[in-house]
Order: structure tokens, then C-alpha cells, then sequence
């Protein structure tokens, strides 16, 4: 059996407009790795890295460290181990950095082990991890975060894989705004009425086929314009017009990264997308907002890429 193992978990861009709590795309803005190590007794975790100010080092309040103690209690484990997570996401950003912490954590403490335990019961570890950031635990994270590519989850948890052509891209820019995934879903709706459900449906299955041939317009115009993103661009200064400057740059469609404030363009990797990029910028700081911006496209699940 190994001493420790290091895994390493990507970003994640949840929901993708219409598919509120139901899609998520991996996507290579950044990772989280997080070393398991054997130690003599009890649950340890320290947090090192770029993005680790700020990040609870309880393990309670911390999403790999919940995400871990789930699994502990789930799997029936009693060993000791020293958890290190390298926070190379930055927080608050509407990436999944939350559920790449959780993720790493619990892939590699599974090949600490050597569990090889179902990545359905992994997911849901995970996923408890998550309520330390949100307060419902949601899967579309975490569901992309482990498994990469396209995903669909359900309220029940259960993750399906989706056919992803890497011809889709974005160009993301990520405004110097925090804003609390609490805040983003109390600030849905309870229920909506029957055409907006339908028109969801509609939009889900025009997601799912647009994704699957790569065709980067149709996806663009299938995300679009959701009654969520719509409700949540209140938190996100200048959201109309930085909207407004990608799509006159040439983006297919515009939308809101999980619960915010990141706004992720959807391009085509045939394009120059640094223009969409620019204007999304220049639009923000014409709001007041200094921003980053960064080029996504898919990428792989979590894995182990170290062990001694
Ligand atoms: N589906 C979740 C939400 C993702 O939109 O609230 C949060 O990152």
C-alpha cells in the first residue's frame, strides 16, 4: 500500500444557462491537488498554495475535509491520514473551486487505500462536501469535477456522462466580485410557470445535441438568455452590457458560471477569441470592475498523478 498520494481535480463550469443543478463541463482554467498521507491516528488537514488565504483548515468547514469525514463514515474507515490540500483555484469564482478541493480529497484518499471505491459513491461524498460552501448539496460540480467532459446529474445525485465536442470553448472573464452560492440561489425563484419549463426542456436537449456534433452556434444560442442567469446578474456589475460586448465580438451566447460572478462566451476553437475575451474586459471595467479572463475548454476527470 502507498504512503501518500497526490490527486489533482479541475475546474468546473456548473449549469451552463438552462441546465440549473443538471449540467456541468470540466474545463482546464485550474486545478486542485490534494496529497493523502498515512499517519498514526485521526483526520489531519492542512491548506498550502497560490489560492489558499482565506480557506477554513477546519476540517468540518472545509470541503475536501467534510467530503473526507463523509467518506470515512460511509466506507467505514478508520485509519489515520494527513490531508494537504494546494489550492491552485481561486475561490469564489463561479469554477468549482470548492469541488475540486472535495473531489482531489476523495480520489486520493480512495487510492491511499486502494478502495476502488464506485465513483458513484465518491460523487456523493464529495457532493456532502460541498454543502460546507453551499447549502444544498449539488452534484454538477463535483459530478464534472470527477468524472470530466460533459455531465448530467440529478436531485438524486446520479451522474451521466455526455457526448462533449472539444470544438466548443469560452472565453471566461472572472470579475474582482465575490458572490456567495447561498446568496446566487436565494435569489431564484421557488417554481416557475409551465412555459418556462418547457422551454427548458427544450433548451436542455439542444444543449445535449449541440455539445455532442460541436456545433458552437447552436450551443451558444441553447444556453442563452436562462431565467436563472437572468435572476443572478443583479450580483454581477455591467452583466447586460459585458453580455452585450461578447456577443458583438462574436460569441454564440453568453452565460453565468454555476452561481457567478464568472461570465463564460461561448466560442468555437476555429476563432480568435481574445477579441470576446477584451471586450468582456473593457466592458467590466466600464462598469467599474477589474477582471481576469481566461480560454476553457474541456478536460479530463480526477486523478492520481503521484504516489509513493
Ligand atoms: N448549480 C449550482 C448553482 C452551482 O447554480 O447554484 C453552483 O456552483
Amino acid at each position: 500500500m502507498p504512503e501518500i498520494v497526490r490527486a489533482k481535480a479541475y475546474t468546473s463550469i456548473a449549469n451552463l444557462g438552462w441546465g440549473f443543478d443538471t449540467f456541468g463541463l470540466a474545463v482546464d482554467v485550474g486545478f486542485d491537488t490534494v496529497s493523502a498521507e498515512r499517519a498514526s491516528w485521526g483526520l489531519s488537514l492542512a491548506v498550502v498554495g497560490r489560492y489558499a488565504e482565506g480557506i477554513p483548515d477546519t476540517l468540518d468547514q472545509n470541503t475536501a475535509g467534510k467530503a473526507v469525514i463523509a467518506m470515512m463514515v460511509g466506507e467505514g474507515l478508520e485509519t489515520g491520514i494527513r490531508l494537504e490540500i494546494d489550492k491552485g483555484t481561486r475561490p469564489g469564482s463561479g469554477l468549482g473551486s470548492s469541488a475540486a478541493s472535495a473531489v482531489a480529497a476523495v480520489v486520493a484518499v480512495d487510492a491511499l487505500l486502494e478502495l476502488n471505491t464506485p465513483r458513484e459513491r465518491l460523487v456523493r461524498y464529495a457532493s456532502e462536501g460541498e454543502q460546507a460552501a453551499a447549502a444544498v448539496a449539488h452534484t454538477d460540480n463535483v459530478g464534472a469535477s470527477l468524472y470530466g467532459g460533459f455531465i448530467s446529474c440529478g436531485s438524486d445525485g446520479v451522474v451521466t456522462p455526455l457526448a462533449w465536442s472539444d470544438r466548443i470553448r469560452f472565453a471566461i472573464a472572472h470579475p474582482a466580485i465575490q458572490v456567495r452560492t447561498s446568496d446566487a440561489r436565494a435569489a431564484l425563484p421557488d417554481q416557475v410557470d409551465l412555459k418556462t419549463y418547457a422551454e427548458g426542456c427544450s433548451r436542455c436537449a439542444r444543449i445535449i445535441a449541440s455539445a455532442d456534433v460541436g456545433d458552437a452556434r447552436a450551443f451558444g444560442a441553447a444556453v442563452h438568455g436562462s431565467f436563472v442567469d437572468i435572476a443572478r446578474s443583479r450580483f454581477i456589475p455591467g452583466f447586460d452590457t459585458v453580455v452585450a460586448a461578447a456577443r458583438n465580438a462574436g460569441a454564440f451566447g453568453v452565460i453565468v458560471s454555476g452561481g457567478g460572478p464568472s461570465v463564460a462566451a461561448v466560442v468555437d476553437d476555429g476563432m480568435d477569441a481574445s477579441p470576446v475575451a477584451d471586450a468582456m474586459q473593457a466592458a467590466f471595467a466600464s462598469a467599474g470592475v477589474a477582471c481576469n479572463t481566461y480560454m476553457a475548454a474541456s478536460v479530463k476527470g480526477a486523478h492520481v498523478y503521484e504516489t509513493s
